[in-house]
Order: structure tokens, then sequence, then C-alpha cells
């Protein structure tokens, strides 16, 4: 009976003075674990004598219940307390936060993500492609052969034989047909790269290249396109008009007008006094384009259309120099963040 006092002594002493989770469950398995010393006590039961045991039975079990009882308050308290001083010390103090000015989107970005998630929505694909081209998918595979009068429009930087900087995005064309075939909704955003630097034309510059081949396209559903796109770009109002041009690449070709977001049409300096400003270049695929790059075109047909996003970010935004998109001055990014 005394050893049980002893040992209750002892545990009182102890367990007051944890302060720790990890030292509560050491106590505990000093006391209750298999070698424990309440454990010793229960075990030593069977070598008294059989008129004590009922008593010092009941008195080592009492004091199980009670260390048991005692441990789990005990850890529940400490578990408490250690979280609490957790949450105290580490407490992220926003207050002490510098807060650093926001970046901003460049303006061709975001010219350049409003047109994607428009064409997005009418269910076209965006895709990447090479800057680096070699010259058959720049010129050959869309209809312009090494002699081809059409390269002139096009200043191209060579870089050795049959490999340049791509000069226009339609070089996806071919690129993405000669692998996925009809129907086709494809978007190529990018950079394109042309020897030629004033205040309209810069060295490198960004197009998106917009393709649709299916059975039984139509001019109709290219100009639908192009009208959807323009009346998000500058208000609900704005027309899209047609004009006969070449490109090698499609047949009939398009130059598209819109017209001008500065006066409504009325004439303005910035449209020259005409009401309409040129955008981009489009036409229905050339049949020798799908026949290039296996496709049958007595089957399909398509169209496409190709433009500068710097342009079109420049009369949304009335920009009048090219060369203030790559120049970086904060002073002019700043004016496009939200
Ligand atoms: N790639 C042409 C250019 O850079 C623009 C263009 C014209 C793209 C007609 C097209 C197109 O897809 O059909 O001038």
């Amino acid at each position: 009976m005394s050893t049980i006092a002893e040992i209750k002594a002892t545990f009182e002493r102890e367990i007051s003075s944890c302060t720790s989770v990890a030292v509560i469950q050491d106590l505990k398995v000093k006391y209750l674990g298999k070698t424990g010393e309440l454990t010793a006590l229960l075990k030593g039961i069977r070598d008294l004598p059989p008129e004590e045991r009922p008593t010092f039975g009941a008195k080592v079990n009492e004091l199980r219940n009670v260390m048991e009882s005692t441990f789990s308050e005990k850890l529940t308290q400490l578990k408490r307390q250690e979280m609490e001083l957790s949450l105290k010390n580490e407490k992220i103090d926003i207050s002490l936060c510098e807060m650093k000015p926001w970046g901003a989107l460049h303006p061709v970005t975001l010219v350049k993500n409003e047109i994607c998630d428009l064409l997005i929505a009418m269910g076209f694909e965006v895709l990447n492609g090479p800057e680096i081209e070699t010259d058959y998918y720049n010129f050959q595979a869309l209809n312009i052969p090494y002699d081809h009068p059409a390269r002139d429009m096009q200043d191209t930087f060579y870089l050795a034989d049959g490999i340049l900087l791509r000069t226009q995005t339609s070089s996806m064309q071919a690129r993405y047909m000669e692998n996925k075939k009809p129907p086709i909704k494809m978007v190529c955003p990018g950079k394109v790269f042309r020897s030629d630097s004033d205040a309209s034309h810069s060295p490198v510059f960004h197009q998106i290249e917009g393709l649709v081949v299916d059975k039984k396209v139509t001019l109709r559903d290219l100009k639908g396109t192009l009208e959807y796109i323009a009346s998000h770009l500058f208000g609900k109002d704005t027309k899209v008009r047609f004009r006969p041009s070449f490109f090698p690449f499609t047949e009939p070709s398009v130059e598209v007008d819109l017209t001008c977001s500065n006066c409504g049409g009325k004439g303005c300096s910035l449209c020259k006094g005409t009401g309409w400003i040129e955008v981009l270049g489009a036409g229905m695929v050339n049949p020798k384009v799908l026949e290039n790059c296996g496709i049958d075109s007595a089957k399909y047909n398509g169209y496409a259309f190709g433009m500068g996003l710097e342009r079109i970010a420049m009369i949304k935004y009335g920009i009048p120099d090219i060369r203030l998109f790559f120049e970086n001055d904060q002073r002019f990014l700043k004016q496009f963040g939200k």
C-alpha cells in the first residue's frame, strides 16, 4: 500500500510540472506502458496472499483510472496551449508588407489575349509555332516559290540556307495542316520579323493568324468571324469592308478595312479622311496550299486571315508610333495597368 502511495505522489508531482506534449507521452509510458510502474504493480498482485489481493487490486485500479483521466485532461490542455503558442508565433504580420506597385500587361499582350479569347469562344484552338522557320513553311508551302515576286513584299532575315526568321505567322498553316485533318479551326499568335524599321514598321512585331478548313466554307463565314472580332475590339457599330487584293496563299484574297474607330467613319486625320482603316489580310485558302499539305481540295476548302497586333493596338489605344511598344518606357506601359 505504501508503494501505491509513493507512486501516486511522484506521479502527481511529475504530471503537474509537465509542460510539453512530448514529455507527457513519455510519462504515460513510464507509468502505464507494458513495463510501466503501475503495470508492474498489477502484475505483482498474483504474488500477494489471496486475502490482500482484492483491496490491493482495487487500489491499483483506482490509481490507474485516475492516471488515465489525468493524462488525457493534461494532454488536451497542453495540445491547446501548444496550438495557441504556435498560432501566436507563426502569425504573418501583413501590416509590415511594403506594397509594390502592380505590374501591367503589355498592350500587345492585352490585344492578343482579347482576340484569342474571342476565337477560343468560337471553337478555335490556339497554337504557338517556331520563330526560326524553314523557307518551306514560311514561303514554299504557302505557294510562294523561290523566284516568286511576292517574296519582295516581305523583307526577310535569312539565317542560313533554307532557314529564316519567320516573316508571318501564316507559316503555321502548313505545319498544322500536315498533321491535322479537317475540320480545322486554329489561331496562332506570335512574333514575326522583317528587315524594316520606321514609325509604322518594326523589325520585330506580332501577328495573329487564323485558319479554318472544313466542307463548304464561304467568304461570308470569314466576314462574320471578322465582324465579330471587330465589334468586340472597337465597338458594335464597327463595319467590315473587303477590298480585292492578292496573296499567293489565298484565292480570292482580300484586304480588310474597318470603319475608323476614331471618327466612326466620318473621316479624320487617323483614317486620312476616308472613314476606313486597313487592318488585315485574308482570303479563301488557295487550293494549292491545301494540296501541299495533303488535304483534298475537291472536298475541303477554307479561309485564313492574318493581322498585325501592334497595328490593332495602335488603333485601339491611339498609339502614334510602333517603336513605343518596344522601348519599355514605364511611363508608356503604366497607362495600360488596370
Ligand atoms: N501573312 C500575311 C502578311 O503577313 C497576312 C495574311 C494575308 C494572312 C492573307 C493570311 C491571309 O492568312 O489569308 O502580310
